[in-house]
This record gives structure tokens, sequence and C-alpha cells, in this order.
């Protein structure tokens, strides 16, 4: 029996060394030393050896039974929290451990620089809810029921009258309906169309309206304002072009593109070798929206543009898949 029990503490001895937490040392005491534990047969064992064995293999058993709970006693107090003071081992030349800070969203970090960029302009920001009547979501807007151009702002409804804005152009009437001309104002937010999800479409997006309403306002300023955004937002010089589009609410409207600079223009997969990425919507401010908020459209001019801030910020890092904006992966949001 002797060789056995000799085996039996190399193997017991080893487990509990290798042992790292405190669940786990209870399961070797319990096998160990439990009452139907390994030491325990072999006392019972014991019982049926001749009684000129007994001595040596009893005194052999004993140490095995000493040996186990000694260093049993010794990793526990190496693995628990501790508190018995001076025996806790403290490795002070161990690097520490650094909490996890959390970080702004991208589409947040986005929406602060654009912001900035503007507040050095002498633009104000302002929001607007995100549950929006259809007054403010379309007919001031001069988006009338039956007009077909509300396909394009396809929307959640609420009720009849109440929806998820579809677009933060919104913000322009609450803005005008509330204070007199000048205004200068940005509004950023969340917006919401029934779109398909894909690469590039999110049901759940946001925008960045802006409005500048004042005598003499003209389609040169609204050039030159965005010229110093896009200059500034990409920190490049950028090149710039206006294309006549329509929008219900400014007259006339543009699209504005700038010149690709991934490729320097020459057409890459980003812009579909157009060379040109398109960045945002703008115009004159129609003079039936002007009416509907009761500035005087004889007196007062503005311009009045609105942009995705998922798209600009794809365009910035170079990111293709919109849906990994709203995914919470963390291996992407780390990178920003
Ligand atoms: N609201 C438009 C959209 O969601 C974007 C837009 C275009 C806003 C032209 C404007 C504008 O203020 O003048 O597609």
């Amino acid at each position: 029996m002797l060789p056995k029990i000799e085996n039996v503490r190399a193997e017991a001895l080893e487990a509990l060394q290798a042992a790292t937490d405190a669940d786990e040392l209870e399961r070797l005491r319990v096998r160990y030393l439990g009452r139907k534990g390994v030491v325990a047969e072999i006392m019972a064992e014991m019982r049926g050896l001749p009684p000129e064995e007994k001595p040596a293999v009893g005194r052999a058993a004993n140490e095995l039974k000493q040996a186990i709970t000694d260093l049993l006693k010794k990793k526990k107090s190496g693995v628990s929290a501790a508190p018995a003071g001076r025996k806790v081992a403290f490795d002070f030349s161990l690097p520490g451990r650094r909490p996890e800070r959390g970080r702004l969203h991208p589409i947040t970090r986005t929406i602060d620089s654009i912001k900035d960029i503007f507040i050095r302009l002498g633009f104000s920001v302002a929001v607007g809810p995100e549950v929006e009547t259809n007054y403010h979501n379309f007919e001031a807007l001069n988006i009338p029921l039956d007009h077909p151009s509300r396909d394009a702002f396809d929307t959640f409804y609420l009720r009849d009258d109440v929806l998820l804005r579809s677009q933060t152009s919104t913000v322009q009437i609450r803005v005008m309906e509330h204070q007199p001309p000048p205004v200068r104002v940005i509004a950023p937010g969340k917006v919401f169309r029934p779109d398909t999800v894909d690469a590039s479409h999110m049901f759940l997006f946001h925008q960045i309206e802006g409005l500048m309403v004042d005598e003499g306002v003209t389609l040169a300023d609204l050039k030159y304002v965005l010229y110093e955004f896009a200059r500034t937002f990409y920190d490049r010089d950028v090149k710039m072009r206006f294309r006549p589009h329509f929008f219900p609410f400014t007259e006339p409207s543009v699209e504005v593109d700038i010149g690709c600079f991934i490729c320097e223009a020459k057409g890459c997969s980003v812009c579909s070798q157009k060379g040109w990425l398109e960045i945002l919507g703008a115009g004159m401010v129609d003079p039936s929206v002007f009416e509907a908020v009761g500035y005087d459209p004889e007196r007062y001019t503005g311009f009045a543009f609105g942009m995705g801030v998922e798209r600009i910020a794809m365009l910035k890092h170079g990111i293709d898949d919109i849906r990994l904006f709203l995914e919470n992966d963390l291996r992407f949001l780390a990178q920003f």
C-alpha cells in the first residue's frame, strides 16, 4: 500500500499546486479529504491489513492527510480575497490594471465637430422633437398631402397626424415660428424612415439641418458657408460643385458634391467612378415656407441645407457599411 499512498500524494499535491481559484480548491478538498474521499478510502482499506503492516501504512496515511491539509490552507490564503494580511502576496512590480474608459460614439463625435465649425461661423444650435406633427414634417415645408414628393420622405406614422420625423427640416419651421429674423441655426438630430436596411440605408439615422435668414442673403452666402464647412471638416482643400435639384422647401435647390479625395477625383469605388461625392442637399428657402411661418418673403431671403451625418462620417473615415454605427460592436467603436 505504501507505493499507492506515495502516488496519491504526488498526484494530490500537484493538482493543488496547479489550482488557481477557490472553487477548484474546494473540489480538490472534497475529492481527497471528504468523507468518501481518497484518504478516507485508504484508511478503510488499511483495516484489512495484517497487524505488522498497519503502523507504517498508518503513519504514511496520516502524513498524506497532513500534507494535503497544509497545502490546501496555504493555497487558500493565496487565492481568496484574503483579509489575512501579511500572508497575501502583493507583487508591486506588476503593471497596474487600467479600468476600461468609455468614449463618445463616432456619430456624436461627428456631430460635435460639425457643430464646432458652424458655431465659429456664427450659427447657434437648435433642437426639435423627434415625434412631430404632419404639419411640421410636411405641410409647412411646402409638401402637400397628395404631393408625390412625400414618397421620398416615407414615414413612420404613430397616429394620423403624428409621426416620427423623417427629416430635420422640421426644426427650420419650429425655429422660425418662435423667433423673428435674422436667423442663423443648425439643428442636429435623429430622423426615421421605413427603409429596407442595407449597407447604405438604416431606419434611423442623423441629419444636421442649417438655416440662415436675413435681408439680402444670397446663394453666394450659401456657397461660402458650405465651402468653409467642407474645407474645415475634411481638413483639406476641397473642390465643390452645385448640381440643380428639386426640394419642395427650397427654390432653387441644389445637391452639393465635393471632389472625391480618396482618388483625387479620378474615379474609384467610393465615388462610383464619378470623381464626386454627394454630401448634402440645399437651396434658397421657398417663399411659401416663409409665408407658413409668417415671415415677409418680400423682405427676407435665406438659405437652408440638410446633411446626413452617417454619410459624412463614412466618407471621412472610409467606412463602407452604415449598419456598423448601430451594431454596438466594440471592435468598431473603439477605433474612434
Ligand atoms: N430634408 C432633406 C432630406 O431629408 C435634406 C435637405 C435638402 C434639407 C435641402 C434642406 C434643404 O434644408 O434645403 O433629404
